[in-house]
């Protein structure tokens, strides 16, 4: 039995559901429900015993208490976290409380139980904090890409939470002897992603006819990797990672913003053609800059394929192509994560900003 945190966001769901096809070991799933938490990632999991969903808060140590001694799991996958950039602008202090105060928590309730576990079942035990690039900061375009040992120099609400929360995952280990792993992934992109997020924003809103707003000049880098990716190395390193190690999770896939939006909208022109015959990036709208926008990440993951053998299974072409086609396929999951919330979301970010 495992505990994960977060099971019902993008890359938890896509974790829970892959963790389940690939084995028969059951999983809590504790989330919150926040507007990035929706069951509906987990509804082909509705009628199956192993996965036993719990709404709740990873601050709330006596739930998590309880879950702990209820259910004995071997390892804890802490993906629960406020997790996009431009909300942690408008409004830092869910990302301190989640990121930071709830990691405390967390790790606090994981400890006392982990000590009272028998020899053979401590020895095992495993803490994974699944976290981010963005905590190493924005490097410039002659500069080798992040390792492990990069310093963290998180620049955003966002990624700064994200560091304290690991410096916390790390200080437990190198205090209490936790046996602890950290992996830190570039951007990812798939299923089930919510359309706050660049890639399935720009599908969304093609679609709709809407504009598809670039930040600043569009050539800020991200490094791309395809979320099943992602979820096959966090299986990876916990199965025969080395605690108190970090491992940078990637693809080798750094592009600018407006390639990406170049690739999605002439994939849709071939999988949805506009009505009018013309094409979706007639529609691109270059809007202000996202105040302290990272220039570039991107990640050395020459540790994780040297040491554990993990390589990613798509490329950007095959994961772009069907998370387009994914999209295309589940509209319905569109419209109903576009709740009341969600168009409050688009008026506040996208409202103020200037074509
Ligand atoms: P997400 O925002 O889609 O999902 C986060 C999930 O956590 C949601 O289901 C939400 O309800 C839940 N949650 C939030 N606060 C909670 C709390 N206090 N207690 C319990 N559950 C809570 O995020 P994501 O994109 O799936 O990211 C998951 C993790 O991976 C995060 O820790 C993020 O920092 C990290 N990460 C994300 C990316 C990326 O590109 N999305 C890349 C690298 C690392
Ligand atoms: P995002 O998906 O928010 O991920 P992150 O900021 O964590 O990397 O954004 C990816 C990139 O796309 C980032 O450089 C900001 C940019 N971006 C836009 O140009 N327009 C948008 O509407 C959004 C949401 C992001």
């Amino acid at each position: 039995m495992i505990l994960v945190t977060g099971g019902a966001g993008f890359i938890g769901a896509n974790f829970v559901i892959d963790w389940l096809m690939q084995s028969d070991e059951a999983l809590i799933n504790l989330d919150k429900l926040t507007y990035a938490g929706n069951r509906e990632n987990l509804a082909s999991l509705a009628n199956d015993p192993r996965h036993i969903f719990v709404h709740g808060d990873i601050g709330d140590r006596e739930l998590t208490n309880r879950l702990l001694e209820q259910y004995q799991p071997r390892a804890i996958i802490n993906f629960a976290a406020e997790s996009h950039v431009d909300r942690s602008i408008h409004g830092p202090e869910d990302f301190i409380q989640t990121n930071i105060v709830g990691t405390f928590h967390l790790l606090e309730t994981v400890r006392a139980y982990w000590n009272g576990l028998a020899d053979e079942a401590r020895q095992g035990f495993r803490f994974l904090q699944v976290s981010t690039d963005e905590v190493y900061g924005s490097l410039a375009s002659d500069e080798p890409a992040f390792s492990e040992t990069h310093r963290y120099e998180p620049n955003s609400p966002y990624s700064a939470s994200k560091a304290a929360g690991d410096h916390l995952v790390r200080a437990y280990h190198h205090t209490y002897g936790l046996p602890v792993l950290t992996t830190n992934c570039s951007n990812n992109y798939g299923p089930y992603h919510f359309p706050e997020k660049l890639i399935p924003l720009i599908i969304v809103n093609a679609l709709a006819g809407k504009s598809l707003p670039v930040y600043g000049d569009g050539q800020q880098i991200r490094d791309w990797l395809y979320v099943k990716d992602h979820c096959s190395a966090i299986r990876r390193v916990l199965e025969a990672g080395r605690p108190g190690e970090t491992y940078n999770i990637g693809g080798w896939n750094e592009k600018p913003n407006l390639d990406i939006v170049h690739t999605v909208c002439a994939l849709l022109d071939e999988l949805r053609p506009r009505a009018d015959g013309k094409p979706y990036r007639e529609q691109i709208s270059y809007v202000t800059d996202r105040p302290g926008h990272d220039r570039r990440y991107a990640i050395d993951a020459r540790k994780i394929e040297r040491e554990l053998g993990w390589k990613p299974a798509e490329t950007f072409d095959t994961g772009i192509r069907k998370t387009v086609q994914w999209y295309l396929e589940n509209q319905d999951w569109v419209r109903h994560v576009q709740s009341g919330a969600y168009r409050d979301w688009v008026e506040k970010n996208y409202g103020g900003r200037q074509p």
